[in-house]
């Protein structure tokens, strides 16, 4: 079983992920991690994100960079969103994720377009989503707990940037499957949004 789950930023997306692969005992994958590895290996090369090419020689990032504590932050998020507009990144990245997806038994993988470009056979899609003031709250909770300075405001307007771009550019945009089941989890507790998905999941399968 593939399980696809994709959304915007902090919609409860990951983990909501997690709790399916544990549940259902199959391997996640958190797709995003290997974009921002890509937009965190330009800063640190002093690569541009915004020139194809720069952001392609970026893609060759050691896995062991894959579990830096860096690439949660705010700053590499954006970076990865800028990096992940570029087709050459994109193909770059996409078969390590679709030889991952197809690993026998199953897998589960969150991004962005798990359902409609890496795996658009997935026995279940999920779209995560959550109103702007939703997120920007949970992740600034997020962000006052790992001790990070950071206020309400910025985050909004990071996300709500990045939304942005995510959802325009050309190259496999956010948008829901055309057979994704939609989850909102604005108004529901990180249980409730769990349970829910995990529903879902037992009824599509
Ligand atoms: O999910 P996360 O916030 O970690 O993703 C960081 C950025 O990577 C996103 O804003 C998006 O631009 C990009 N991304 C993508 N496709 C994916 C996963 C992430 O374009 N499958």
């Amino acid at each position: 079983m593939i399980v696809a789950v994709d959304g915007p930023t902090a919609s409860g997306k990951g983990t909501i992920a997690k709790a399916i692969a544990a549940r259902f005992g199959l391997p996640h994958l958190d797709t995003g991690l290997l974009y921002r590895a890509v937009g965190h290996q330009v800063a640190l090369r002093g690569l541009d994100p915004d020139d194809e090419r720069d952001a392609l020689s970026a893609c060759d990032f050691p896995d062991a960079m894959l579990s830096d504590p860096e690439l949660r932050s705010e700053a590499t998020g954006g970076l990865a969103s800028r990096v992940s507009v570029h087709h050459a990144v994109r193909q770059a990245l996409l078969e390590r994720q679709r030889s991952f997806a197809t690993q026998p038994g199953g897998a589960v993988l969150d991004g962005r377009d798990i359902g409609t470009v890496i795996a658009p056979d997935a026995e279940v899609k999920l779209f995560v989503t959550a109103s702007v003031d939703a997120r920007a709250r949970r992740r600034f909770e997020e962000m006052r707990q790992s001790g990070r300075d950071t206020t309400l405001a910025d985050i909004s307007a990071d996300l709500e940037r990045r939304d942005e771009r995510d959802r325009n550019r050309t190259e496999a945009p956010l948008k829901p499957a055309r057979d994704a089941i939609v989850l909102d989890t604005s108004v529901l507790g990180r249980e409730e949004a769990i349970a829910e998905a995990i529903r879902i999941v037992e009824t599509a399968r």
